[in-house]
């Protein structure tokens, strides 16, 4: 038995060297080293041999097995080792690579604007005042000069709260907050939301964005009202803009003017955004009437202020070209990802 157990044994390395790839190697094994492969059925026959002759055929037998045994390790790991060069030859990964898929986040473009006033006011010495979205009557309206009867206070305007309390329908009533709180000399400037309670089309918005702005100091005239004006107006737009003065009518202001810019989406000629005008009323402002300064707490006698009201949202739609005011707060992915 002991030849035929060498036969295979020298035939079986010559398959295992031979094999080309791990499913060949395999099936060498299990033919061989398996459980009911040519090894095991020597091991059947061993009981049909003498006592003699069985020790030497188990010692060639178990010798057999070990280097059979040896010889498919190494190439098995040959083949481990060839498949795994293989790999890192082919597949790679590079962790500087910027991740694919997130958006970068950005600021709204009011945001943006507002941060743009705001470092252009601040820089002019003006303070940036904050006030309450849910106002009182009185600063809201009485103290700004708005008479009970006013068709600002008209119920189609103004959403009402209970207790007399209402959503601020402007950021005027922080020129009021501020007087108070900063005394006079003072600058200050307040942007925020106001809300008003109108039909939405793509001019009106029932929320949108409003920045006040007020000065109050011994001698104010209207030459002072115009520099600043004009300084907000080329800090903002970095071009020239064709606007227009007209008198207009606020009651917390004597004399009062609207400022009026061409509209820059159709650059004049027309567009539901100037309502088919060509001119887009951008900054209403004026002198500050002295029952505004009084009930700011300030002596119309010693003081005197000049205010103005920017509307943000305009503004921003001015600046971007934007021909519906829905667009801003609508939360679309399509239109922020372009700011
Ligand atoms: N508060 C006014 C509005 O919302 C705008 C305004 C007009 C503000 C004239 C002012 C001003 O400070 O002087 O319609």
């Amino acid at each position: 038995m002991i030849p035929e157990i060498e036969a295979l044994a020298s035939k079986t390395i010559e398959r295992i060297a031979a094999a080309e790839n791990p499913e060949a190697l395999e099936t060498v094994r299990v033919e061989v080293l398996g459980r009911k492969g040519s090894l095991a059925d020597f091991g059947k026959l061993m009981g049909k041999l003498s006592a003699e002759d069985r020790v030497s055929a188990g010692k060639a037998l178990n010798s057999a097995k070990t280097s059979l045994e040896a010889a498919y390790e190494i190439k098995k790991t040959a083949f481990e080792s060839a498949a795994l060069n293989e790999r890192l030859q082919n597949e790679w990964l590079d962790l500087t690579i910027p991740p694919t898929g997130i958006l970068p986040g950005s600021l709204h473009p009011l945001t943006q604007i507002q941060n743009e006033i705001e470092s252009l006011f601040f820089s002019l010495g003006f303070a940036i005042l904050d006030g309450p979205e849910v106002e009182t009557e009185f600063y809201n309206f009485d103290a700004l000069n708005i008479p009970p009867d006013h068709p600002a206070r008209d119920m189609q305007d103004t959403f009402w709260l209970e207790g007399g309390h209402l959503l601020r329908t402007h950021t005027s009533p922080v020129q009021i907050r501020g007087m108070q709180r900063l005394g006079p000399p003072l600058r200050m400037i307040a942007p925020g939301r106001v809300f008003r309670n109108e039909e939405v089309d793509p001019s009106h918005e029932h929320t949108f964005y409003q920045l006040e702005g007020m000065m109050v100091d011994r001698d104010v005239s209207v030459a002072n009202l115009l520099y600043f004006m004009k300084t907000l107006l080329s800090g903002i737009f970095k071009r020239d803009v064709t606007v227009r003065l007209r008198p207009g009518f606020f009651p917390f202001v004597e004399p009062g003017f609207e400022l009026d810019i061409q509209c820059m989406v159709c650059g004049g000629s027309g567009c539901p955004v100037c309502k088919h005008s060509g001119w887009v009323e951008l900054l209403p402002c004026g002198l500050t009437h002295p029952n505004v300064l009084r009930a700011g707490g300030i002596d119309p006698d010693q003081y005197g202020g000049f205010a103005f009201g920017l509307g943000l949202t305009r503004l921003v739609m001015m600046r971007y070209l934007i021909d519906d005011i829905r667009w801003l707060q609508s939360g679309d992915l399509r239109f922020l990802k372009q700011f």
